[in-house]
């Protein structure tokens, strides 16, 4: 919640006094409705350059009369009134600005170091136009699509993931859909599940769950170490599939060493299984050598290459895809499969990719995010010091931070929150001791200013709760 109260030093009234009536008037015009919850003092202090002392009287002044209840560990928060000052809707709401609403629950937030968010301020967008428009100039354009996704894109993807994933294909090999839960969904379809199990990172991508939740289908999970999935658990494990992150795992960031790479391609060989490689920003890496995808080292056709345009180009257009091996391209071929991502926007990207600003714009954003990356990894060193360290830096766009702590990540991400920053835990089905302290940090969506106050405010937060 962004505040914006008028108050000036230069009058007699102490700023206490004014900021006290500030909130007393918002709340008597139902600007800030009964259970809003305040922003803590030392947020507010911070956001208004004031001493916390300032900040603290006015509560306490509000308090004293019955403006404000608060609540331990929670907050500060509009009382509820038995007589409601004015009716509601004379309320002003015009010095209350959210600033950025949350994704789920529309609440004013400040900073969020959500992990799937991108840079949208540096998005080709006159680029991007021009294709659009230059789409039109055929009229057929704005017919039904191919089934399979359109052949054009899927050419031009078939050389761009040779080029810079290693991958080893036939642009028939290839099948669009609107986003990675609808290609989880339609590969559900073409595997023959004999076990009717299959094996997922723990931690690892939710998205996979949730995807095919009402399904009949057994998730395993599989521990992860420190060079990726456990291969010795993996093969204990009588399964289908496995699905895996191996050039970024998700969420803990390593990359899987190309020794264990063999192994994994060995095991699912000997027992005819699959392995469901999700490559999901593997155009963003940063240090070592690059490895590449599974599905290019794989001489037996037991891979399925998953990648997505969520991250190297935006979330919103909804277009991922996966590479087929010859096995499952039948099934597939079968199923009559039509996908579901607007033929509009596959054309677009296809035009992108042709004039080569789509090679263009990854090299760039590279270069951008890199920097980000370096300036989050110099601000958690100079501010938080020797109280975190950090892992996963190697590629993408989200950091793990080991908080040195005995608090849980749940409590240390209430704290963050109550100064305004968002950040995420890692979600365990089992070790959940392990990732007690563990908090994911993604920079992608990020300024520079927001990144240096995020990381400012994290601490201040959390100095009482370092070891
Ligand atoms: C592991 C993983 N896979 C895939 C995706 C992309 O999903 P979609 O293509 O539905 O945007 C994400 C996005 O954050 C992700 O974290």
């Amino acid at each position: 919640m962004e505040i914006i109260p008028k108050l000036d030093d230069r009058l007699n009234e102490p700023l206490y006094l004014q900021l006290y009536a500030y909130f007393k008037r918002e709340i008597e015009l139902a600007g800030l409705p009964e259970q809003t919850r305040l922003p803590s003092i030392r947020y507010l202090a911070d956001q208004l350059a004031l001493s916390k002392t300032t900040v603290q009287m006015a509560y306490q002044q509000l308090l004293a009369e019955g403006y404000l209840e608060s609540r331990p560990r929670s907050g500060y928060f509009v009382a509820k009134m038995d007589h409601p000052f004015l009716n509601p809707s004379a309320g002003s709401m015009s010095t209350i600005k959210p600033k950025q609403l949350n994704r789920t629950s529309e609440k004013a937030t400040d900073i969020d170091f959500f992990m799937s968010s991108i840079d949208v301020g540096h998005f080709p967008l006159n680029a991007w136009r021009k294709c659009e428009q230059k789409l039109f100039e055929d009229p057929s354009a704005i017919g039904y699509g191919a089934y399979q996704g359109e052949a054009n894109l899927r050419e031009l993807l078939a050389g761009y993931l040779h080029r810079s994933r290693g991958v080893q294909c036939m642009p028939e090999q290839i099948v669009i859909a609107a986003g990675t839960p609808s290609i989880l969904v339609l590969l559900y379809q073409l595997i023959d599940w004999k076990t009717g199990r299959i094996a997922m990172e723990d931690p690892g991508y939710q998205g996979v769950r949730r995807s095919l939740q009402k399904r009949p289908i057994q998730m395993v999970p599989i521990s992860v170490e420190k060079d990726g999935l456990s291969i010795k658990e993996l093969t204990h494990a009588p399964v289908d599939a496995v699905y895996i992150t191996p050039s970024h795992q998700y969420p803990l960031g390593m990359v899987m060493p190309i020794a264990n790479r063999i192994q994994l391609l060995d095991w699912a060989k000997k027992h005819a299984r699959w392995i469901i490689e999700d490559d999901y920003d593997g155009e963003f890496r940063y240090r070592g050598k690059p490895i590449p995808s599974l599905q290019g080292v794989d001489e037996h056709n037991r891979v399925i290459y998953i990648g997505t345009f969520s991250k190297s180009l935006m979330p919103a257009i909804r277009i991922s895809y996966m590479v087929l091996p010859p096995e499952l391209l039948g099934t597939y071929r079968q199923l009559e499969w039509r996908q579901s991502a607007s033929r509009l926007h596959q054309q677009t990207l296809a035009l992108f990719m042709r004039s080569g600003q789509w090679e263009q714009h990854i090299r760039k954003m590279r270069t951008l995010y890199k920097k980000k990356q370096a300036l989050l990894l110099n601000e958690i060193q100079s501010v938080m010091g020797d109280h975190c360290a950090v892992s996963g830096q190697d590629a993408g766009l989200h950091i793990v931070l080991h908080v040195k702590s005995k608090v849980p990540a749940a409590v240390l991400i209430k704290k963050a929150k109550s100064v305004g920053v968002l950040v995420y835990g890692v979600s365990a089905v089992r070790n959940k001791k392990e990732h007690q302290a563990s908090i994911l940090l993604g920079y992608g969506g990020l300024s520079t200013e927001e990144i240096k106050k995020g990381i400012q405010r994290l601490h201040q937060a959390w100095l009482h709760d370092y070891q």
